[in-house]
């Protein structure tokens, strides 16, 4: 089977180092095009991961014909235009979290995945965390019985923001960082 062609949309330290490199890995994907309205860092990236299609606008890549998926990765911002896109192209697509920051956003992602067909996931990637596969397991059996609380603690090398257009500081973390938990607390 050919591999599943991916492009990227942002260029960030995240997206390279953990999303693209990682893509780069798996036999199963070849990264093909990258997209980023920075075009210096774009041209930085793409010269450093040898990939030679770029873009600065990322419809346009979804639209050459080039890729079967993407992987966007940069603020939730980006995101939602991201998602929304491939949701309306039905192109397979996975972002970062959090997905969005607003509920009218979520609400329009929601409808347009209905409307469309949902091809898209959220890459909450500390799901495959050592840590977290343990307690998925404990929880699951018969002898933990129902979860009534939980407490968890996220250390982390990152300050307290401010993030994105987020003003309050605990608002922009619980954003930022405890998606993980809530995500995991589902
Ligand atoms: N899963 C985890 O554990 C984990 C850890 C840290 C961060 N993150 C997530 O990673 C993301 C940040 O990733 P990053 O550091 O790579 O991003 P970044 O925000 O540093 O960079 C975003 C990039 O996207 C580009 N961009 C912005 N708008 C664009 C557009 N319309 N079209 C094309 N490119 C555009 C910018 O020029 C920039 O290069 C956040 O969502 C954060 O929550 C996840």
């Amino acid at each position: 089977m050919d591999p599943i062609r991916v492009g990227g949309i942002g260029c960030g330290p995240v997206s390279t180092s953990m999303h693209l490199s990682a893509i780069q890995r798996l036999p199963e994907l070849e990264l093909v095009a990258l997209c980023d309205i920075d075009e210096t860092r774009l041209a930085e990236v793409a010269s450093r991961l040898g990939v030679s299609e770029t873009f600065v606008d990322f419809e346009e890549m979804l639209d050459s014909g080039l890729i079967d998926a993407v992987s966007c990765v940069g603020p939730p911002s980006l995101h939602v235009l991201g998602a929304s896109a491939c949701l309306r192209r039905q192109i397979p697509f996975m972002t970062e979290k959090p997905l969005v920051l607003h509920e009218e956003d979520a609400r329009a992602l929601e409808w347009l995945a209905d409307e469309f067909g949902d091809c898209g996931q959220v890459g909450y990637t500390s799901r495959c965390a050592p840590a977290q596969r343990v307690a998925w397991n404990v929880t699951r059996t018969r002898e933990f019985g129902p979860i009534c609380y939980v407490a968890t603690t996220h250390l982390s090398y990152a300050g307290m923001g401010p993030y994105w257009d987020i003003e309050d500081p605990v608002e922009g973390f619980v954003n930022l960082h405890g998606v993980h938990a809530i995500d995991l607390r589902r």
